[in-house]
């Protein structure tokens, strides 16, 4: 049995007909960048997270950028976030001139651990950039009442947990602002690049508006110097309808999630338990072990692919070697991405495959 990692194809056929009229509605406007569909998704979006608003962007690195910027974000501030991330997060900081400092994780959750937040924080911190890494939400209520007290802001970056809760909150109205992603792959993806800004605050809203558009206040006014990262007219189009089936994904998630947990109980891998205080939607489900390469070539073997996210810390990346992080300073983060392994999660499998997977894994890594 054939398990692909990602099935792209099967969410086609079932969308077709309503995405190509989509499409032709905004191809016979000619409305290809912002537009109707577009602020229609908007509203619905904001409604979902339960914000105020939602700014439509050309991707989740440029709502990072953008909503570090609208917390007032600039060279000589700190920006908190943990390593054990996409570089984009990190990259949104120094696109700000700021600089980044990494926060290790709990290795229970792989998010940020709020017990070591409060001691990064000094003078010139400005804001936290809290990772729902996985899906699975950064534990916000430690993280937002240290915030609150020491006048930090927080940005979440909710790119992987689109429809994710935290006791019974939608992730995107946890912080001042919110970065969501829209790449293909993600639980709410789009046919190409994009992203958007969530957030209850009018000015940050404001701020991002004018921001993706060349800082522009009305045509050809331009009152400061911004950028071109405005959603193309298609991708709010196709958001709109995968909107309207995210629930009934995430919910296909989190059965598979359930499943693999039943199926891999007593087998000799480590499986994060599942969190008691919200709803973790599953953009991946990780399983760690000290064999991962081995792992991932027998189950390839066996015609299961798997990912591995990610397979180093942004402080060991070659980009952020200037900080001077040596291997050792974040262990958690580091020890996770030396043992984690990504296994198929996408609603577009069958609980079939995922039995399949799951046995798989038992076969290979045995009992504890
Ligand atoms: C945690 C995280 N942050 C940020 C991003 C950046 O989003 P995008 O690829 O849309 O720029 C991603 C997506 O890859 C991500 O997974």
């Amino acid at each position: 049995m054939k398990v692909p990692f990602l099935d792209l194809k099967t969410e086609y056929v079932e969308l077709h007909d309503e995405i190509l009229q989509a499409l032709d509605r905004v191809a016979q406007k000619s409305a290809f960048v912002l537009g109707e569909e577009v602020e229609a998704f908007e509203r619905e979006f904001a409604d979902f997270c339960g914000t105020k608003h939602c700014v439509a962007l050309n991707s989740g690195t440029a709502a990072l950028h953008l909503g570090l910027l609208g917390l007032g974000v600039h060279a000589d501030h700190e920006v908190i976030t943990t390593p054990n991330t996409f570089v984009a997060t990190a990259e949104a900081i120094s696109y700000c001139d700021a600089t980044p400092v990494f926060v290790d994780i709990d290795p229970a959750t792989a998010n940020i651990d709020p017990k070591l937040l409060e001691r990064a924080i000094t003078s010139r911190t400005r804001a936290v950039i809290p990772v729902h890494l996985y899906g699975r939400p950064a534990d916000m209520d430690p993280i937002r009442e240290i915030c609150a007290r020491r006048g930090v802001r927080i940005l979440e970056d909710a790119a992987q947990a689109h429809g994710a809760t935290y006791r019974g909150r939608r992730v995107g109205g946890l912080g001042q602002a919110a970065a969501f992603s829209f790449y293909p792959t993600k639980n709410l993806g789009a046919w190409g690049e994009g992203g958007a800004i969530t957030t209850d605050d009018d000015q940050i809203a404001n701020f991002a508006r004018a921001a993706r558009s060349h800082g522009q206040s009305a045509r050809y006014e331009h009152e400061f110097v911004g950028f071109n990262y405005r959603m193309q007219g298609f991708q709010g189009a196709i958001l709109r309808i995968k909107l309207r089936r995210l629930y009934a994904w995430n919910a296909k998630r989190r059965d598979f999630a359930r499943e693999y947990r039943t199926l891999l109980a007593g087998a000799r891998v480590e499986i994060p338990a599942d969190d008691p205080r919200g709803e973790c939607v599953y953009h991946q489900f990780v399983v760690y072990t000290a064999n991962r390469n081995a792992l991932a070539s027998k189950l390839a073997a066996r015609e299961i692919e798997t990912a591995v996210h990610y397979p180093r810390p942004v402080h060991l990346q070659p980009a952020y070697s200037s900080l001077g992080f040596p291997a050792g300073t974040f262990p958690h983060s580091e020890r996770a991405c030396e043992r984690v392994l990504s296994l198929p999660v996408h609603p577009g499998l069958s609980m079939d495959q995922i039995a399949y997977v799951a046995n798989s894994v038992r076969e290979i890594v045995g009992d504890k």
